[in-house]
């Protein structure tokens, strides 16, 4: 008989046989700043975490160190939106200037800076608008811009999830020749049009004021689509590949981690968590043993780097074991 068994026996048998590790190092929590003085708001859809003015931020950053976690993916919530999203590239914005505090603080916090116009558009897309139209080419130039004003801010790394076709090739010959080429480019390479983000745009006040991002994120019906992405990611010049959302796409996360031998993160995003987080709350599961089993499942599928709202828990618990 094949006895499969032996190798689940004890505790010491399955560690030595266990395929899959998770280590605080791989795990990139995502944080809100917004404009403003001692603001300290829950968000509400999110239980457990908040928005934060650059005054209160401290407190953050020093859970942040206290759990061990290295890298944060930043987002800004300015208080003036226009047309064209301008606060998104002043040199002065909500986000420039979080990112001045924290590499001040902390200077050796990997802070990934995510390169969008949708928290800055008085309409909430993610490119500039004309006749109802999201306009590509004519974006371009301004998540250019932003992207450069973030790295001079002190970013280590860019992340575009706007979506927009050409992106990353604007972005990387606008940090090289601005002197920065040796920030990375963390591409949201594939990036669906997900129903798993609207508690994200509770946060970060993003969300669109008519219409979708059907005609810029990806249909979830897509696979091939998803590769036809990360090829154009790489051969633009990302350095770290992505697919988001997580726990829906997993098998994209396997087919991507096979196509390209690049790093590849996953976003283990808003909706995944607060689904979580609303059975936790009701006592219908074990948070902690699904959280886990969630972040082993997205390794399992090819991930690296797992880029989630649970990063501080999972380092604690992880400090536990
Ligand atoms: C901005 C952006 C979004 C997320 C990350 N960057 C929202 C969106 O595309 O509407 C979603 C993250 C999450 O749900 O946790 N483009
Ligand atoms: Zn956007």
């Amino acid at each position: 008989m094949i006895r499969l068994r032996r190798l689940r026996a004890s505790e010491n048998i399955r560690n030595l046989v266990r395929e899959t590790r998770l280590h605080k190092d791989e795990l990139v929590y995502p944080v809100f700043i917004i404009e403003g003085e001692n603001i300290k708001n829950p968000v509400d859809s999110m239980p457990g975490i908040y928005q934060y003015s650059i005054d209160r931020f401290d407190e953050e950053l020093e859970r942040i160190e206290k759990a061990g976690i290295k890298s944060i993916l930043l987002f800004g919530i300015p208080e003036h939106k226009d047309e064209c999203g301008s606060g998104a590239y002043d040199e002065n914005g909500i986000t420039q200037r979080a990112i001045r505090h924290i590499k001040e603080k902390s200077p050796d916090l990997i802070v990934i800076a995510d390169v969008c116009l949708c928290e800055y558009t008085s309409h909430g897309h993610c490119g500039l608008i004309h006749d109802g139209e999201i306009l590509n080419d004519e974006t371009l130039p301004l998540l250019a811009q932003m992207a450069v004003t973030l790295a001079k801010a002190g970013a280590d790394i860019i992340a575009p999830s706007d979506m927009m076709d050409g992106h990353t090739a604007v972005i990387r010959k606008a940090l090289d020749d601005n002197g920065f080429s040796n920030i990375l480019i963390m591409g949201y390479s594939a990036k669906y049009a997900s129903g798993y983000y609207s508690p994200f745009r509770d946060a970060a006040h993003s969300a669109p004021a008519f219409g979708d991002r059907r005609t810029y994120q990806m249909d979830p019906a897509n696979g091939k689509e998803a590769l036809r992405e990360c090829e154009a990611d790489i051969e633009e010049g990302a350095d770290i590949l992505m697919v988001k959302p997580g726990l829906a796409y997993l098998d994209i996360v396997k087919e991507v981690s096979q196509l390209s031998n690049l790093p590849l993160a996953v976003y283990n995003v808003s909706g995944e968590y607060s689904m979580v987080k609303a059975a936790a709350a009701n006592g219908w599961i074990d948070e902690k043993r699904i959280v886990m089993e969630n972040m082993i499942a997205m390794k399992r599928a090819g991930a690296q780097i797992i880029i989630t709202y649970h990063a501080l828990e999972v380092a604690e618990w992880l400090r536990e074991n």
